[in-house]
């Protein structure tokens, strides 16, 4: 049995789908509300919330490998959890971050988990992802209302990963030999800047999508309101404010692990377009 957690989430939800796919047995997911999903069929929707771990006793029976998205818990909890229920082997979402800037807060909190799962005594695999192509959808509403999308750090052009390539790796690494005991940092195929992004937005949905870059300051007072003021200055710091050559290099692990190059942003925005609309 295979257990995803973040299962109604952007890596999660194409990790069922191509777990499914390719036939990788009794499949599983997580959710704090079974009535709201709609799994591929055959895939048991679980109920459990990360806050409780002791509630994650019936989605870690009979488990042996499990996707964790992690940092929505006690992690040391959620990982001794897994390890009494018997699972062998954890696939866990860090950061690219612990790398390139593992002096922000929220780098040293991921490293904090690498450190606890590489102590659990289970088998691992870490996925260090760049940004989420899926990050763009904080515009959409501003996109279908024909608002301006306002930015900051307009030019700065990261390798944004599509999140189907992180579940593609993850597929890869639950269900192949030879990923246990990896790092993989993960990146798109080619550097893409919140001005680009936009403009591929504007490609698929064949209209003009106005954008205007604003200030560290502007999008610091926005940010700090839903997530705190030092998870806004990590997130500017690593959009734009201090990104490093680490951070901008298109890396190929993607095709390493899968065998089939990394997804453009432009995909992830065709994809995604009815978002936008
Ligand atoms: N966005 C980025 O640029 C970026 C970059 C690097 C790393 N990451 C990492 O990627 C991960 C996010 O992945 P994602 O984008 O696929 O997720 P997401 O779309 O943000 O979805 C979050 C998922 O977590 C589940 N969840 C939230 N709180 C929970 C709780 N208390 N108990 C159980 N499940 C809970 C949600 O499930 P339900 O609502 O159904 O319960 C949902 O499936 C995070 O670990 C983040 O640190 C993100």
């Amino acid at each position: 049995m295979i257990l995803v957690t973040g299962a109604t989430g952007n890596i999660g939800t194409a990790l069922l789908k191509e777990l499914h796919a390719h036939g990788a047995g009794p499949l599983r997911g997580l959710t704090r509300d079974a009535s709201r999903v709609t799994f591929p069929d055959g895939v048991q929707a679980v109920e459990g919330d990360f806050a409780e771990p002791a509630s994650l006793k019936p989605a870690l029976e009979g488990v042996r490998s499990m996707f964790l998205v992690s940092r929505l818990g006690p992690d040391a909890d959620i990982l001794e959890a897994a390890r009494q229920a018997g699972v062998e082997h954890v696939v866990l979402v860090s950061s690219i971050t612990v790398l390139t800037h593992p002096h922000l807060g929220p780098a040293g909190e991921n490293l904090v988990v690498e450190e606890l799962l590489g102590a659990s005594g289970m088998a691992w695999t870490i996925l260090r992802p760049t940004q989420f192509a899926s990050n763009a959808l904080m515009w959409a509403a501003s996109v279908r209302g024909h608002e301006t999308v306002r930015a900051p750090y307009a030019e700065t052009a990261l390798p944004t990963i599509h999140p189907a390539d992180i579940a593609s790796v993850a597929r890869v690494a639950l269900t192949e030999p030879g990923h246990r005991g990896r790092a993989y940092a993960l990146t798109g195929p080619e550097p893409v800047s919140a001005r680009g992004q936009t403009e591929a937005i504007a490609a698929v949905l064949g209209r003009e999508v106005p954008f205007a870059e604003i200030s560290r300051e502007e999008a610091h007072a926005q940010m700090a309101a839903v997530f705190g003021a030092e998870a806004a200055d990590a997130v500017l710091d690593v959009t734009g404010g201090d990104v490093n050559d680490e951070l901008l290099r298109v890396r190929d692990t993607v095709a390493q692990v899968t065998g089939t190059p990394a997804r453009p942003f432009r995909q992830w925005a065709s994809e995604n377009a009815d978002a936008f609309r």
